[in-house]
């Protein structure tokens, strides 16, 4: 199964992917995770990668098209993947389009910018695993820890309120006419397109992912 989550930052693409991964055992492919790993790592991509980001504004197209079609040709992708922050533009959409990688379900989360905004000043993250928390509406066991390894929980550098709502701007902007784009894909048979509420506590979203998805 090949799945694209799209959405706002702070939409919950990253929550849900994990509950994904782990009932359709298929790997996710999250963009800002993989950037996140290259500044980690202090590649030349890490560092011209971090300002961008740290602004809250897209990378080029060009080099995440080169990161994802890289990815998809490894191995543990060949029955299926969750596209998670990607793609982003309508150039990068169509380049997908173009190398031939067809997927079977789009799925829209829609959020309100005010949640969003509420939900990142919460988030702790566990960079390793892409693990996502909050701290009042989806809690580690042990405050400030991962659930799994008990290492510490971070706050991204980005989700600071100023660059959270610049983020958010981009999105309305530069991602949001996606939604068109693929409800047009799926109007042509192309792919399956659902939109889903959001707002909703994470294992409600789920249980309708679940539902959707069979
Ligand atoms: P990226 O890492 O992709 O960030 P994003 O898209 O902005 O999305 P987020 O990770 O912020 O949010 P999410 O939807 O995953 O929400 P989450 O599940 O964490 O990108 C970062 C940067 O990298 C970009 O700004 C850009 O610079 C660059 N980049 C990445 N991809 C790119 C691309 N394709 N092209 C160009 N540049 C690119 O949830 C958020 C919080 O809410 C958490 O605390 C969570 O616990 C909580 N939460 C989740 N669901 C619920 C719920 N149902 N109810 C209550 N709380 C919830
Ligand atoms: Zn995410």
């Amino acid at each position: 199964m090949r799945i694209i989550l799209l959405g706002a930052p702070g939409a919950g693409k990253g929550t849900q992917a994990q509950f994904l991964m782990r009932k359709y055992g298929i790997p996710q492919i999250s963009t800002g995770d993989m950037l996140r790993s290259a500044i980690k790592a202090g590649t030349e991509l890490g560092l011209a990668a971090k300002r961008v980001m740290d602004e809250g504004k897209l990378v080029s197209d060009e080099i995440i098209i080169g990161l994802v079609k890289e990815r998809i040709k490894e191995d543990d992708c060949k029955d299926g993947f969750l596209l998670d922050g990607f793609p982003r533009t309508i150039p990068q959409a169509d380049a997908m389009k173009e190398a031939g990688i067809k997927v079977d379900h789009v799925i829209e989360f829609d959020v309100a910018d005010d949640v969003i905004v509420e939900r990142m000043g919460g988030r702790r993250v566990h960079p390793a695993s892409g693990r996502v928390y909050h701290v009042v509406y989806n809690p580690p066991k042990e405050e400030g820890k991962d659930d799994e390894t008990g290492e510490p929980l971070i706050i991204r550098d980005d989700d600071k309120e100023e660059t959270v709502r610049h983020r958010l701007g981009v999105y309305h902007e530069q991602t949001k006419p996606l939604v068109d784009y693929y409800q047009k894909e799926a109007q042509n048979g192309n792919c399956e397109y659902h939109r889903l509420d959001g707002t909703r506590p994470v294992d409600e979203v789920s249980n309708e992912l679940s539902t959707l998805l069979g």
